[in-house]
């Protein structure tokens, strides 16, 4: 059994409001059910950003040169990060890390197949927390990048946010790269709708929790008596994602009781959405400095190259 997944459980769910840290989202099936959220109709976030990713690798290659290092926390399916090594210049490593073993094993075998000339060096690891990072990397290359795509930046709060940035700054050096990716501030129709597909795959991905709860932990709890709710909240300017009760109940986990009222809510995630220049902040706070920012035509996405500064 996973210690530590019972003890955020337990933690999240003694305290006030209830919520639950998103990483646990991604077991196996998570993964499998987050890459079926990519391709719904309603989510824009990945369709818009794969087509602006084509259009400006060729461009980011330019800028950064020959012979780099590449790492991406939380890498998935891997399908952005072939783009990128398709455009760059014989890149040398690339360190995919990745929560779910599953998803990691296949992203890696996918990689080695087609770039045989790549030293690839995937890495298991919650890449919010230390790990450590393959001997390789870094060494004897001109530079190095961190890709960071999927807007998953959205996926933490302002202080966690500042600490990861900050985590990154520290293990590159003065002209070494970040690339990454930010969703935009929009008309909240169109927010709420790609985190409330028709299909009901969010409703499902977010659902696989309770789902990972009542299989991994001791417990009465049954998934079915939640729904999924997703919501922009203007003030914060964030989706934020729940799981609602249905009914009166009182659950137990783990020999702990738990008691919901009819429409109290478990929160599972948020997902901020940025304005440009808000997310430049961020990141020159955290030491980074802009080299190009692109947009798509509809400006629903955005992408940043920065760099750290001497
Ligand atoms: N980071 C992306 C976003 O916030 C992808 C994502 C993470 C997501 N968790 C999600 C999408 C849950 C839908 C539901 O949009």
């Amino acid at each position: 059994m996973n210690q530590a997944f019972k003890s955020d459980v337990l933690f999240g769910l003694n305290s006030s409001p209830k919520s639950l840290p998103c990483k646990w989202l991604y077991d196996s099936r998570g993964s499998a059910l987050f890459e079926a959220i990519c391709d719904t109709p309603e989510y824009y976030v990945t369709r818009t950003e794969l087509s602006l990713l084509r259009s400006v690798v060729d461009k980011v290659a330019s800028l950064v040169g020959p012979n780099i290092d590449v790492l991406e926390p939380g890498a998935g399916a891997g399908i952005k990060i072939q783009l990128l090594l398709d455009a760059l210049q014989s890149p040398r490593t690339v360190v995919p890390i990745e929560i779910s073993p599953t998803a990691l094993e296949q992203t890696a075998r996918t990689l080695k197949k087609k770039y045989p000339e790549l030293n690839i060096e995937p890495v298991v690891a919650d890449f919010t927390s230390e790990f450590e990072l393959p001997a390789h990397f870094g060494r004897d290359v001109e530079k190095k990048m961190i890709f960071f795509p999927g807007s998953t930046i959205s996926n933490f709060g302002p202080e966690e946010r500042r600490q990861l940035l900050s985590n990154w700054h520290d293990l590159l050096q003065p002209g070494d790269f970040l690339f990454i990716g930010a969703d935009l501030i929009k008309d909240r129709r169109v927010l709420e709708r790609a985190y409330n597909d028709k299909s009901g795959i969010t409703a499902q991905f977010n659902l696989n929790l309770l789902e990972r709860i009542a299989r991994e932990l001791q417990t009465n709890l049954d998934p079915s008596t939640f729904r999924h709710r997703a919501f922009f909240n203007e003030a914060q300017k964030r989706i934020e994602m729940h799981l609602e009760s249905r009914q009166d109940q009182s659950l137990e986990i783990e020999g702990q009781d738990f008691s919901f009222s009819e429409g109290e809510s478990i929160h599972t995630e948020n997902s901020y959405k940025f304005s440009v220049t808000g997310f430049q902040e961020t990141t020159v706070a955290a030491g980074f400095c802009p080299v190009e920012t692109f947009v798509d035509e509809n400006q629903l996405f955005s992408l940043h190259l920065m760099t750290v500064q001497d």
